[in-house]
């Protein structure tokens, strides 16, 4: 055992004969950020699925909190902390933005408030619902309806979704897509005060935000990671630069 709240080793995924998973090792440290970065095409987000149980890698094996998780489905790896973040999760957009959450809070939690009288459980889940809105800075928007949300307020809302069903790690996949800079730039500041709380599993595009989020920053090219190490190291990395960054790393490499 190291330290890793997670660990990949020896991962391996073909679809047919395009090997989009080539041996991958990786690691996600408690209280650390670690960015996946690389071309379209890369294997990214089939590694996120690999990781939440969405697809089976066909070698390897994906440890979580000491456990090998490898064989579970997806439901029995998110109760067990391993929650997909983004991008499966659909806002109802004619419930209020506390009722989005608290029915995630609900779904997590449902049944350990089943003794509890009707009033007292949404008192209970409303609570829960808050607390992560609040760590989000979504609570001044809790009673308007998600539908009328901006574009960055309802990422923030997946969020905020997703840590209701207590995760023990965040993995995210493109958070920042679609968000202007201003949304951008406040979504990078929020995920920097909770990656202490949730170590997280970043894949993204934009290079602001990664540069500054990332405690860690693996480029994975053609389903193999070419570079691994501090965003100092990476950025300087000629490899890393060669297959993704080029020179210029802050602009929009994608
Ligand atoms: N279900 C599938 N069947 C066949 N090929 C697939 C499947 N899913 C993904 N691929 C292919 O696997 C490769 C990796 O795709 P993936 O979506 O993981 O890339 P990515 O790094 O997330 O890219 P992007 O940055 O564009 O999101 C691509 O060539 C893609 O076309
Ligand atoms: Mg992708």
């Amino acid at each position: 055992m190291t330290g890793a709240v997670l660990e990949l080793r020896g991962l391996h995924k073909a679809f047919g004969a395009l090997v989009v998973t080539d041996g991958i090792d990786l690691d996600l440290h408690r209280g650390e950020c670690h960015a996946l970065i690389g071309p379209n095409g890369a294997g990214k987000t089939t590694l996120i699925n690999q990781i939440s149980g969405a697809l089976q890698p066909d070698a390897g094996r994906i440890s979580f909190e000491g456990r090998d998780v490898t064989d579970l489905s997806v439901a029995d790896r998110a109760v067990a902390g391993l929650g997909r973040s983004f991008q499966i999760t659909s806002i109802l957009p004619d419930f209020t933005v506390l009722e989005n959450v608290a029915l995630a809070a609900q779904r997590r939690d449902g049944s350990s408030f089943r003794f509890l009288g009707r009033a007292a459980r949404e008192t209970r889940l409303n609570d829960a619902a808050m607390e992560a809105l609040g760590q989000l800075g979504l609570e001044t928007r809790a009673d308007v309806v998600a539908g009328a949300l901006s574009y960055g307020e309802k990422r923030l809302l997946e969020l905020a979704i997703a840590i209701a069903g207590q995760p023990h790690v965040l993995l995210l996949d493109e958070p920042m897509a679609g968000m202007g800079r201003a949304e951008s730039e406040s979504l990078t500041a929020t995920l920097l005060g909770i990656k202490k709380r949730y170590p997280i599993l970043l894949i993204e595009h934009d290079m602001e935000a990664v540069f500054q989020l990332a405690d860690r920053v693996s480029v994975l090219v053609a389903g193999a990671i070419v570079a691994s190490g501090t965003p100092d190291e990476v950025r300087t990395d000629p490899q890393a630069r060669a297959a993704y960054l080029g020179d210029d790393h802050t602009g929009d490499a994608a």
